[in-house]
């Protein structure tokens, strides 16, 4: 794969010196329901992305997703945030956990907490988010009614980068859902959520198997420098919009 001159390789790239073909370890970290980790606990059990998940953390003891980690035998911890003094002492332990399981990639996963920059700087280039919006449109909450206040024609939702940018961060790959007529935030919100079940995965599993990754600003994909995030095929593929295919 090729790295950019004087770019720094992300976590999947071909200068990560833990090697390419090595089972990739995964830190999930969830607040809520974690739809997304299970559909990503599923598609590592079934070999769609070839890795492990290491750990599973919460911020809120009473997440219900801790109970996808518990079913599949995955080690899980809660680092409640109200235990501390404030965010940097959170993002501070929050960080020594995760380093403890040695991720090649942490996946946000409906993890309802800002990050200090410090934070984001320790998982630079191996931290990803999933947002529901098509970036950059509807960055921050209740992006399901502001897509219909606005009258687009297309929703979805985005797997970002994290940087110290709030939902700013290089987008690597997106899925578009129509919006129909009498749609409300709901019924919005349930097709675009079952599109981040598939989104999701199929983003992740490119990081893991080193055919994405990132040196900062740009984004890769099989050595070419993607000018568009990926977009997911309404069918089971992935296509790369510089193939002319799918990208309007
Ligand atoms: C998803 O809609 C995701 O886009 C957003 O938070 C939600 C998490 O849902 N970041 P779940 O906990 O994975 O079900």
């Amino acid at each position: 794969m090729t790295v950019g001159p004087g770019e720094a390789a992300g976590m999947a790239g071909a200068g990560n010196a833990r090697g390419a073909d090595r089972e990739k370890r995964l830190a999930v970290l969830i607040s809520g329901r974690g739809s997304n980790l299970k559909a990503l606990i599923d598609a590592c059990a079934e070999g769609r992305v070839k890795a492990r998940i290491a750990v599973v953390i919460s911020n809120r003891p009473d997440a219900p997703g801790l109970g996808h980690a518990r079913d599949a035998g995955i080690p899980h911890e809660v680092i409640d945030h109200r235990h501390y003094a404030d965010r940097e002492a959170f993002d501070l332990a929050l960080g020594d956990s995760l380093a403890a399981h040695e991720p090649d990639l942490v996946v946000l996963a409906g993890f309802m907490r800002v990050l200090t920059p410090g934070f984001v700087r320790r998982f630079e280039h191996r931290m990803v988010n999933i947002h529901p919006s098509l970036l950059p449109d509807f960055r921050g909450l209740d992006t399901h009614a502001r897509a219909l206040e606005a009258g687009v024609p297309h929703h979805g939702a985005s797997v970002h980068f994290v940087t110290t940018e709030l939902d700013g961060g290089p987008v690597i790959m997106q899925a578009r859902v129509p919006v129909r007529p009498g749609d409300t935030p709901a019924t919005l919100a349930a097709r675009v959520q079952a599109e981040e079940h598939r989104l999701y995965p199929a983003a992740v599993g490119m990081l893991c198997s080193g055919r994405v990754h990132t040196t900062g600003n740009n984004i890769w994909c099989d050595g070419e420098r993607l000018d568009h995030p990926l977009l997911l095929d309404p069918a089971p593929e992935v296509t790369k919009p510089c193939a002319g295919t799918t990208r309007s």
